[in-house]
C-alpha cells in the first residue's frame, strides 16, 4: 500500500549522484513530508549506507521492481536511465519528476518552474503515475529573473551566454577540476577523463554534442525549453554556452530586446519583488553576482541590471536591457526546482 499522499513514499533514482545527494539536502530542509525515503542507485553502490534525516539508509540497485509502493520518484541519473525506468515507475502509480533531458520536449509531458509555469501540473497527483520533467539548469536560472520581465515588458529577442560551473556534468566533473587544479599548480600534466580539454586555468564551448547549425545541445535547449515553458515560439533566443572552471553555480550574460520600453528602476523594481530572484547591483562598489554568493542559495542573484546604450540615436531607446545573473544550478536548477514541483502536488 502506498502512504498516504500527505507522506508520500519517495525514491531518489541517482542518489548518489552530485544532484542526488543535493536532493536530501533540499527534502531535508524543506522539511518535505516523506512517508518512506528508498535511495537507488547502480549496482556499484548497492550496499552504501547514506544518512538522510538521522537515519542511515542503505542504497539499492535500481531495477524494474523498484517502484513498489512509491508515490514520488525523483530521477537524476541520466537520460538514458530516466527513458528506460521512468515510464515503468509511472506505471507502477510513482508520479515522476525527471531531472534530466529524456521528456522534456516530449509533448504532453509538462516542463515546469514553479515560478513560471506551476500551472502546467495541473492534474497530476502523487502516486497515481505520470512524467513532470524538470527542465535544463541554464533554462531555469534564466527563467526566474526574466519571466517577470517578459510579463511586464514582453521579451522579443533574448541573447544569452552562460558561464557554467564544473557541478553542471556532475560528481566526476567536480574531482576533475579539484584535481587537474592541483596537478597544474604542481606543474604536472592534467589528467583529462571527463572533459576533453584541461579544464583548470582554462574555460571552453560547453561540451554538448555540436550540431550541423553550430549550435550544441545545451544551447538549443535555452532555447526550445523556453518557447515550451512559456507557451510562445515567437521571442526570438540566441545562446552561447560555455565551461568555466568553477566548481559550483553557473552565472549567465543576458541582452534582451523588449516590446514595451522598461527603465532600469521599473526593472529593479520588478525583481524585487520576483520570487526566488535576489538583487546584487551595487555599481558604487562594483559588487554584483558571483557563483559564490549563489552556492547552495536557493535564489537566483541579479545584478548589471542596465539599459542597453546599442539602442541610443535608433529610436529604441529604453526598449534594451541587460543582465548578469548567478544560480546554484545543483539546487535551483535541479533538485530544488524538483522538489518544487513535488511540492506543488502535495
Ligand atoms: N549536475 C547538474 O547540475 C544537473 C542539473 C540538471 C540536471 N542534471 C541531470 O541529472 C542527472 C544526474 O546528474 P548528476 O550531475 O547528479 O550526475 P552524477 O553526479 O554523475 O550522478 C549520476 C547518478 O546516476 C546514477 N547512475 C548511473 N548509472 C546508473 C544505472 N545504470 N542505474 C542506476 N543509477 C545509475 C549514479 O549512481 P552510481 O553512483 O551508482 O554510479 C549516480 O547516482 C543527469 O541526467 C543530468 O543531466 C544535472
Amino acid at each position: 500500500m502506498a502512504a498516504s499522499t500527505s507522506r508520500p513514499n519517495v525514491a531518489i533514482v541517482g542518489v548518489t549522484g552530485a544532484v542526488g545527494q543535493e536532493f536530501l539536502r533540499v527534502l531535508e530542509q524543506r522539511n518535505f513530508p516523506i512517508g518512506h525515503v528508498k535511495m537507488l542507485a547502480s549496482a556499484r553502490s548497492a550496499g552504501k549506507r547514506i544518512d538522510f534525516k538521522g537515519k542511515s539508509h542503505t542504497v539499492e540497485e535500481l531495477t524494474e521492481k523498484s517502484f513498489k509502493d512509491v508515490d514520488l520518484a525523483l530521477f537524476s541519473a541520466g537520460g538514458s536511465i530516466s527513458k528506460q525506468y521512468g515510464p515503468i515507475s509511472s506505471e507502477a502509480g510513482a508520479t515522476v519528476v525527471d531531472n534530466s533531458s529524456a521528456f522534456r520536449m516530449t509533448p504532453g509531458i509538462p516542463l515546469v518552474v514553479p515560478e513560471v509555469n506551476p500551472e502546467a501540473v495541473k492534474g497530476i497527483k502523487l502516486g497515481k503515475g505520470g512524467i513532470i520533467a524538470n527542465p535544463n539548469c541554464s533554462t531555469i536560472i534564466m527563467l526566474v529573473p526574466v519571466t517577470p520581465l517578459h510579463r511586464a515588458a514582453t521579451v522579443v529577442r533574448m541573447v544569452v551566454s552562460t558561464y557554467q560551473a564544473a557541478s553542471g556534468a556532475g560528481a566526476a566533473a567536480m574531482a576533475e577540476l579539484e584535481q587537474q587544479t592541483r596537478e597544474v599548480l604542481d606543474g604536472r600534466p592534467a589528467t583529462c577523463k571527463i572533459f576533453k580539454q584541461q579544464y583548470a586555468f582554462n574555460l571552453f564551448s560547453h561540451n554538448s554534442a555540436v550540431q550541423d547549425n553550430g549550435y550544441n545541445e545545451e544551447e538549443l535547449k535555452m532555447v526550445r525549453e523556453t518557447h515550451k515553458i512559456w507557451g510562445d515560439e515567437r521571442p526570438k533566443i540566441t545562446a552561447m554556452c560555455v565551461r568555466v572552471p568553477v566548481m559550483r553555480a553557473h552565472a549567465e550574460s543576458i541582452n534582451l530586446t523588449l516590446a514595451k520600453k522598461l527603465t532600469v528602476e521599473e526593472a529593479r523594481e520588478i525583481l524585487d519583488k520576483a520570487p526566488g530572484v535576489s538583487i546584487i547591483d551595487d555599481r558604487k562598489n562594483n559588487r554584483f553576482p558571483t557563483p559564490l554568493d549563489a552556492s547552495g542559495r536557493d535564489d537566483i542573484y541579479v545584478g548589471r541590471i542596465r539599459e542597453d546604450i546599442s539602442r541610443n540615436g535608433s529610436g529604441q531607446e529604453g526598449y534594451g536591457l541587460d543582465l548578469f545573473v548567478s544560480g546554484d544550478q545543483l539546487r535551483k536548477g535541479a533538485a530544488l526546482n524538483a522538489v518544487q514541483i513535488a511540492e506543488l502536488l502535495l
